[in-house]
């Protein structure tokens, strides 16, 4: 398949602004089937505008076999059945699109489902043409630990290498038909007008042996010409997913999402953590996409549940996550403090559908019977109940991202001069001439009275949000201000 870029709408610094991750299956349900889909996220698209994303990722809306989080792919080409058609993702783009929105899909790069075709031909014998497609060994070697299990599993011809699910075979990514594959199937839905990607599992495409089946150098490669591929079309994106080497992707990738920090972000508003603090002061490298969860249990439960519903410390945690460099994430119903689902655990637990209203039947996602249960907060915790709430989470959120968008330093700045005052965070974002004070007292009950550095001499600062006094630097650049527990101020230096 040969490039053929329809180009882009979106302005050049979309990539700079929030992203909201989406798991279309629990978004919204445009058809009464209880399952999400396409049409639903459609009709949403305003909400997301309005809160102030300019990007969603799509958990995988391929074909797949597993019938849930949809990382198991049968047709690389095709849309979930359940979701609509490609007619309903293009309908999708042109509507994010004139909303100013990117949409960036999740490409699963790795691994197919042991259902897709080109698997079940592989598998059918040992001279078929797809079999150098898949990873195949005689006869399970020994020694192979990965995730804590054994990634070799067996079929009648032979052991194929699998290490996520015995249904998710790894595709064989030294050999270069598998890559074109995987070009061409880029290409396809970039020729769309899709804005690009997140990859999946780049961390294990490609093992060197039994002690050397992570982070390889061939997968860091591998995935830096992906990146460029995605590069050559106008004013896409690409983010990596590599939980244990986040720095070599965002490297490569030119963006990964920054695992670990998910967990200062959270200590740090729940408990002042001081170890917390003292490295979210620190400028991060170029490329980390913070974000507060995901869909994934390893990378921790919902914020409302790991701060105990503390909606002060809720609107601390998403200050904290969407004033730091990089591109930021918010997984779907953060921004309302959705909890886990009611009665679930585990992965499934993270994945309930979207709390739109207080109805405990149904919470507005469909007319008919939810697929799965729904959040165990539903009730208090919605976007209808917080719309209507002007000291909402909800309206922390879009104030918070109102900011980010109006002023580039936020967006696209350096953190510099970051300091930490007891409870309180307080950094600089810097761009040319622009320098944003942020304060963040995480504190839960005392108002902190603080002398922060790092303005210019003499400067006069204007408050840009959670004050309305106007401020000015000493001789040496002190200022010197209070701030509420559980409150972010935010002032900008004036020309
Ligand atoms: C990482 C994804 O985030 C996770 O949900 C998935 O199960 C694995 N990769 C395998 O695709």
């Amino acid at each position: 398949m040969a490039a053929a870029d329809p180009g882009s709408p979106l302005d050049t610094d979309w990539r700079h602004g929030a992203f909201a991750q989406i798991f279309v299956r629990s978004y919204k349900d445009s058809n009464g089937d209880g399952v999400g889909d396409l049409r639903g996220l459609t009709q949403q698209l305003d909400y997301l505008r309005d809160l102030g994303v300019r990007g969603l990722w799509l958990l995988p809306i391929n074909r797949s076999q597993d019938g849930d989080h949809g990382y198991a792919v049968t047709d690389y080409r095709n849309v979930e059945t359940a979701y609509g058609s490609v007619a309903d993702l293009d309908e999708l783009l042109k509507q994010a699109h004139a909303r100013g929105m990117g949409v960036v899909l999740d490409y699963v790069i790795n691994h197919s489902a042991a259902q897709h075709p080109l698997f079940q031909t592989s598998r059918s014998d040992t001279t078929n043409s797809f079999r150098p497609w898949y990873v195949w060994q005689a006869s399970a070697p020994a020694g192979w630990n990965v995730f804590g299990g054994n990634p070799w599993r067996s079929a009648t011809t032979g052991s194929y290498y699998a290490p996520f699910w015995d249904q998710m075979p790894d595709w064989n990514l030294r050999n270069a038909d598998v890559l074109a594959f995987h070009q061409n199937n880029l290409r396809f839905w970039l020729n769309r007008g899709v804005d690009g990607f997140r990859f999946d599992a780049v961390g294990v495409l490609i093992e060197n042996g039994s002690g050397a089946w992570e982070n390889q150098p061939e997968s860091v490669n591998l995935m830096r010409d992906i990146a460029s591929l995605v590069d050559s079309y106008s004013k896409r994106f690409t983010v990596c997913e590599a939980p244990s080497a986040s720095l070599s992707y965002a490297q490569a990738c030119g963006r990964a999402f920054a695992f670990g920090t998910q967990s200062d972000l959270i200590a740090a508003a729940g408990s002042s953590n001081s170890a917390a603090l003292s490295r979210l002061a620190q400028a991060p490298a170029a490329g980390l996409s913070p974000f507060l969860s995901n869909h994934d249990e390893f990378a921790g439960q919902r914020p409302f549940d790991q701060l105990g519903g503390d909606p002060g410390a809720l609107k601390v945690a998403a200050s904290l996550s969407l004033l730091r460099p990089g591109t930021p994430f918010i997984y779907y119903g953060e921004e309302v403090g959705m909890s886990g689902g009611a009665g679930l655990s585990g992965d499934p637990r993270l994945r309930s559908p979207m709390s739109w209203a207080g109805n405990t039947s149904n919470g507005g996602f469909t007319t008919g019977t939810p697929y799965r249960a729904l959040a165990a907060n539903v009730s208090t915790n919605n976007v209808a109940a917080q719309a209507a709430d002007p000291n909402s989470l909800l309206n922390h959120y879009k104030a918070v991202l109102a900011l980010r968008n109006a002023q580039p330093a936020l967006a696209k700045g350096t953190l510099e001069n970051g300091q930490v005052l007891g409870s309180t965070l307080a950094y600089w974002r810097v761009l040319g001439n622009e320098r944003v004070l942020v304060v963040v007292n995480t504190g839960r009950s005392a108002s902190a009275s603080l002398t922060v550095s790092g303005a210019p001499a003499s400067a006069n600062l204007q408050a840009l949000m959670g004050s309305s006094t106007p401020l000015t630097a000493n001789a040496s650049g002190q200022v010197t201000l209070s701030v509420p527990a559980q409150s972010t101020v935010i002032y900008k230096v004036q020309p």
